[in-house]
Parts: structure tokens; C-alpha cells; sequence
């Protein structure tokens, strides 16, 4: 047996041990979810598009108002030092800024400095969700929920928040009826994504995605456009209904942390999985995440 990795993460300028990773119960992001966060994952001593998650994570702080506490190259920096200082190879991280801790009123004033805090965790998500989406292989059962996305004419959509309660009751709803994972409908009708994933259907030798209006600008998601580009797969951003779920040829859901992942019915309509152009796309990723992301030494 394997020892367990002990990870090193990093909380306001001190670098400590994941189960000693804590930050104040005045904390804003625990009061009123005020913050930001980017997940990323580290493959072969290689962080996958780390400058397009830097670059997400500063649009997220300027959107929100929120004032870094650190300078991009200095978090840049102390990502790369917790994987060292954790001895790992291949981890999953989450870089998470919040307004900081202070006064508990929603007046960001009342906060002297956000909170930085880097955490790395294993890239086996916990037994309890074992026999959820992440089983190896087997394509998703997506179930529609009833909670919507927020249209982003009430939040951008584009601000990777630590807003995250819609979605958590989306996935909840899908667990308790059984299902692997929940797809959300825009205010619209439309498609928007699932919890954590961008949402891509194949129509006819077409790749089609929800446009970026209401759903977050996946990284995974821009990987698997340019990939589609270089391959000469046509592919187009598009309002989708469920229809185009229920009839697509294939369907996936892309995310830094699943990757390219294949469904395998939406709402109990089969969907053939894993498709052709799944597979891949799918293999294409995995081979980038192995050999382009940004070395840790
Ligand atoms: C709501 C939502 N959509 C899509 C994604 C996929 O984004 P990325 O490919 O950048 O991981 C995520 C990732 O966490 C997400 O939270």
C-alpha cells in the first residue's frame, strides 16, 4: 500500500499541511461567498493552460472588484512551490481568493486584505462519490434540473464565483434521483451547462456548444474549440434545447478536472457512448495535459 501524500497547501503566506489549511470564520467567502476560485490540475509535473487560469482568476478579480493580494507572478509562484513542497507529480489544485476576513457586513470595506489560499487534493475524489461521474470509462446519466442557471443578466456568468449554491442544488437533485450528474436550462429554456462542466453535443460531423452568454468560459471548453479547429471538425457556438441533447449523435461534458467525459443518456434517453469524436478529443487533451502545461520546476 501507498502512503497517503501528505499535501502542502498555502493560506495567507503560510505554507502548512492540508488538514491545517484554515482561514477565519469572518472570512467573507464563508460569510457571503465573496470570492473567486480557479481549479486546475497538475499532470506529469506540468500545469495544464496555468496561464489562461492566471488570466480567468485576474477577470474574475476585476469583475468583482476585489483586489488581489498577491501579484499574478507571486501566486503563479506559490501554486508551483505547494506542488513541489507536496513531493507530487500529478495533483488536482484550486487557487481560492476572498474579500478576506472582517466585520460581518456586506461592505467589502469592512475587509483589510483578501484571503489567499492555495489547496491541493487528490485527484480520486472521496469513495461516498465513487460510483459517481468520475467512474472511469462509463458515460454520465445527466438528469435536467428544475433549479436554473442565474442568467448572467443577474451575475455574469463568466465570474468563476464562490456562488456555487444553484449548482449544488442542481447536483443534488440529480444524486437523490439517481443520476450521475445534472444539466441546467438557462432562464430561456436553453442548454446551459452541467454543475462544473461545460456541456458539447455532435450532430451530423458538427460540434456544438452553448454559446458563452450564460454558461462559464471553460478552459477545457476553449481547449476542445481550438482542438476541433486544428482538426478541421467543424464546430459552432449555438443556442441548444434539450432536443438536441435527446437526438446528438454524442454528447460530453469537458472541465480542467474531468477532462473530455462522454454521456451516456440525458433524462433517460440513451445517447451512443463513447462516441468517435468523444474518444478523440478526449485522448487529445489527456495527451496535452501530459506534455504542453506549464512545468512546476
Ligand atoms: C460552472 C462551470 N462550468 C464549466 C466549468 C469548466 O471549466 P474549466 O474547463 O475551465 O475547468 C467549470 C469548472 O469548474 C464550472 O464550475
Amino acid at each position: 500500500m501507498n502512503e497517503p501524500v501528505s499535501y502542502i497547501c498555502y493560506v495567507n503566506g503560510e505554507y502548512v499541511a492540508a488538514e491545517e489549511a484554515k482561514v477565519s470564520a469572518f472570512d467573507h467567502g464563508f460569510l457571503y461567498g465573496d470570492g473567486l476560485f480557479e481549479s486546475m490540475t497538475v499532470v506529469n509535473r506540468r500545469i495544464f493552460r496555468f496561464q489562461d487560469h492566471l488570466d480567468r482568476m485576474e477577470r474574475s478579480a476585476r469583475a468583482l472588484r476585489l483586489t488581489l493580494p498577491e501579484t499574478r507572478e507571486r501566486i503563479a509562484e506559490v501554486v508551483k512551490e505547494c506542488v513541489r513542497r507536496s513531493l507530487v507529480d500529478d495533483v488536482y489544485l484550486r487557487v481560492v481568493v476572498s474579500r478576506g476576513a472582517g466585520y460581518p457586513l456586506l461592505d467589502p470595506r469592512v475587509c483589510d486584505k483578501a484571503t489567499l489560499a492555495v489547496l491541493l487534493h487528490d485527484p480520486a475524489p472521496p469513495p461516498e462519490t465513487g460510483s459517481s461521474y468520475r467512474a472511469k470509462g462509463a458515460g454520465l446519466r445527466l438528469k435536467t434540473a428544475g433549479v436554473r442557471k442565474v442568467p448572467s443578466e443577474s451575475f455574469e456568468a463568466r465570474v468563476k464565483s464562490l456562488n456555487y449554491l444553484n449548482n449544488v442544488m442542481a447536483r443534488i437533485e440529480a444524486v437523490e434521483s439517481g443520476f450521475d450528474e445534472a444539466i441546467l436550462l438557462d432562464t430561456r429554456g436553453f442548454v446551459a451547462e452541467a454543475p462544473g462542466e461545460n456541456v458539447f453535443v455532435v450532430k451530423d460531423g458538427v460540434l456544438k456548444t452553448p454559446k458563452a452568454h450564460n454558461v462559464l468560459d471553460g478552459i477545457t471548453r476553449k481547449v476542445v474549440l481550438e482542438i476541433a479547429a486544428e482538426a478541421g471538425i467543424f464546430a459552432e457556438e449555438a443556442d441548444l434545447t434539450l432536443y438536441d441533447l435527446y437526438t446528438a449523435d454524442e454528447c460530453f461534458l469537458t472541465s480542467s478536472f474531468s477532462r473530455v467525459h462522454a454521456v451516456a443518456e440525458v433524462d433517460g434517453r440513451p445517447i451512443p457512448a463513447p462516441g468517435p469524436v468523444t474518444n478523440r478529443l478526449r485522448g487529445e487533451v489527456l495527451e496535452m495535459e501530459r506534455t504542453q502545461g506549464e512545468p512546476i520546476d
